[in-house]
């Protein structure tokens, strides 16, 4: 077998997911939408190599074992079995983005695992079949397999569980102005997550809603409308931490530079600079704008109290295979 390595891109949620229909099959409770980053990648290589009697995982050149291990290696098996083979990988995975930064680095992180693990046990999945596999690693994995502004249908089972691609990269010059307020500690994950969402009294209005805003930020892409993109992002991103707040036991992810950043966002809003924010299972803030306004933006983000630094990123393309880096 041949070694292969793919690269992907980490996804910001603009409709988030947040709770699982069926948690063993990653079936979401809603549909979402996402815009892969450009900038930002996990690369990864892997090999199916039969000298090797178990898996070994590699992160940005640390072994690791543990827990992360355990999890790749049950992924793996899922590919072993799909190839009917039994022989063992190692998987060198690199991130040129901070893993602590809630930047969903698991999200690119199976999305590369994905597509090199197939593609080095000699395997040809089409897209769908592929965002379906991201998925059972983890489940907005799946938005990181199709490019640029992404939609993961909720479905009811495996097979009609997947993301597909709403509009291409370069359809809309949109950037993601990620502020790191914290970069240090690790929030809880989000897999733990999505268990609690259900405990929150206000996750069935949440549910209820979410055909609305799914069709409400679709159609701000497609029409390219700002305004009503920036209302239903920022919604969803309350919605979701609302839940997230009242949840048993609650999470609470917001430090206090978070929430200067969210008064700031919407006082520019008011006072004539089109951006919004939304925040993920973290303390850091991603602040949408459209391309003319990213160097005002980053530069008042900059200045604000609490901000660690800003990293700009634009609509991204799908995981691919780098042929000849293998
Ligand atoms: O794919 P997971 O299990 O890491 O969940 C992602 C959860 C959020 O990032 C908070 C929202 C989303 O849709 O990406």
């Amino acid at each position: 077998m041949t070694a292969a390595t793919a690269l992907a891109h980490p996804n910001i949620a603009l409709i988030k997911y947040w709770g699982d229909a069926n948690p063993a099959l990653h079936i979401p409770a809603n549909g979402s939408i996402s815009l892969n980053l450009a900038e930002l990648y996990t690369r990864s290589r892997v090999y199916f190599d039969s000298d090797l009697t178990s898996d070994q995982l590699y992160i940005n050149d640390e072994n690791i074992s543990g827990a992360p291990l355990e999890r790749v290696s049950l992924f793996l098996s899922k590919v072993r079995e799909m190839a009917e083979i039994t022989t063992f990988a190692q998987v060198n995975s690199h991130n040129n983005f901070p893993a602590s930064a809630g930047l969903a680095s698991s999200a690119s992180a199976f999305a590369a695992l994905s597509l090199a693990a197939t593609a080095s046990a000699n395997l040809k999945l089409d897209e769908v079949k592929l965002s379906r596999l991201a998925r059972m690693g983890s489940g907005s994995a799946c938005r990181s397999i199709p490019a640029g502004f992404v939609e993961w249908q909720a479905g009811h089972d495996d097979v009609d569980s997947y993301a597909y691609t709403i509009a291409p990269p370069e359809y809309w010059d949109l950037v993601d102005c990620i502020a790191l307020v914290d970069t240090g500690t690790k929030p809880s994950s989000s897999s733990a997550g999505h268990n609690l969402a259900s405990t929150s009294l206000l996750q069935a209005a949440r549910l209820a809603d979410a055909p609305r805003r799914l069709k409400l930020c679709k159609d701000a892409i497609i029409h390219k409308d700002f305004d009503q993109l920036a209302e239903v992002v920022e919604l969803d991103s309350n919605l979701m931490h609302a839940v997230m707040l009242t949840s048993s036991p609650p999470l609470l992810y917001w430090k206090p530079a978070t929430v200067t950043i969210m008064h700031a966002v919407r006082e520019w809003r008011l006072t004539g600079l089109p951006a919004c924010y939304t925040i993920d299972a973290g303390p850091n803030v991603h602040i949408l704008c459209q391309g003319e306004y990213e160097m005002k933006l980053a530069e008042l983000l900059r200045r604000l109290p609490g901000v660690i630094t800003v990293i700009t990123a634009h609509p991204g393309g799908s995981t691919r295979l780098e042929i000849g880096s293998s």
